[in-house]
């Protein structure tokens, strides 16, 4: 992920001639696309199968584990026969426990991020759960977990780039909640442009509706505009 600046575009779909159809026209030799399976994908019938097939180095499994350590260990090792992973996510609510089995059971094989408050989290649904911080305190206190764990990186909304950066230096900092000017947020609260997520030190955003919907390759050479 070093100078390039790195694209994770969200295959949220069920349908592989769709993933196909999203990888062949988001190419682009100025920058690194990786390609970001979630739960949608990965659970639909033929979906495991087709990642277990998948060419491409750059890919970021969305798995999101947020369960107890014997079980997100368990599901990493039920997982190991995908070759190409890349990068595997988990809540860092899930706990210190949790992440240091999921680290352990992943060796060298994936990149661990660590997943802070979600981007369609707002700061009424973050109290309404309890918490009696704001929204970057709790991401600042999520952060110092994921240094102290040695996590590879940390996803976090636009708006926390600059507090996670200070914590988590040489991390990686992956960005969703990504909107080009002019898109609906939809659900999403905590929203940014890519050209201002990178200007704040993002090495990474992720990018779905926003590039999926529609016209692809249109809305490609809009996010690679906006760049400029
Ligand atoms: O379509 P959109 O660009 O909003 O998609 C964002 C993608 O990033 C989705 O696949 C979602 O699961 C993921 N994501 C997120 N917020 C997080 C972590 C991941 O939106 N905090």
């Amino acid at each position: 992920m070093k100078n390039k600046k790195t694209i994770f575009v969200a295959c949220d779909t069920t349908s592989q001639e769709k993933i196909k159809k999203i990888i062949s026209k988001t190419k682009h030799s100025k920058l690194n696309i990786g390609y970001k399976i979630g739960l949608e994908f990965f659970y639909s019938r033929n979906g495991r199968r087709f990642l277990s097939q998948i060419k491409s180095k750059n890919i970021f499994l969305d798995l999101k584990l947020n369960d107890i350590p014997n079980t997100c260990g368990a599901a990493l090792k039920a997982i190991k026969d995908l070759k190409n992973i890349k990068y595997i996510t988990a809540h860092i609510n899930s706990g210190e426990e949790t992440l240091r089995t999921i680290k352990r059971i992943s060796g060298n094989k994936y990149k661990i991020l660590g997943v802070t408050v979600l981007t369609s989290i707002n700061k009424f649904h973050l109290k309404s759960l309890g918490f009696k911080n704001d929204i970057k305190n709790v991401v600042t206190s999520q952060a110092k977990v994921a240094k102290k764990l040695k996590l590879d990186g940390v996803v976090c909304s636009g708006l926390e780039i600059k507090k996670v950066k200070k914590i988590c230096k040489n991390m990686e900092i992956v960005v969703p909640g990504i909107r080009l000017s002019g898109d609906k947020n939809q659900d999403q609260k905590r929203v940014m442009t890519p050209k201002k997520a990178f200007s704040l030190g993002a090495s990474a955003v992720v990018i779905g509706r926003s590039l999926t919907n529609g016209n692809i390759k249109q809305n490609f050479e809009k996010l690679i505009d906006s760049l400029k």
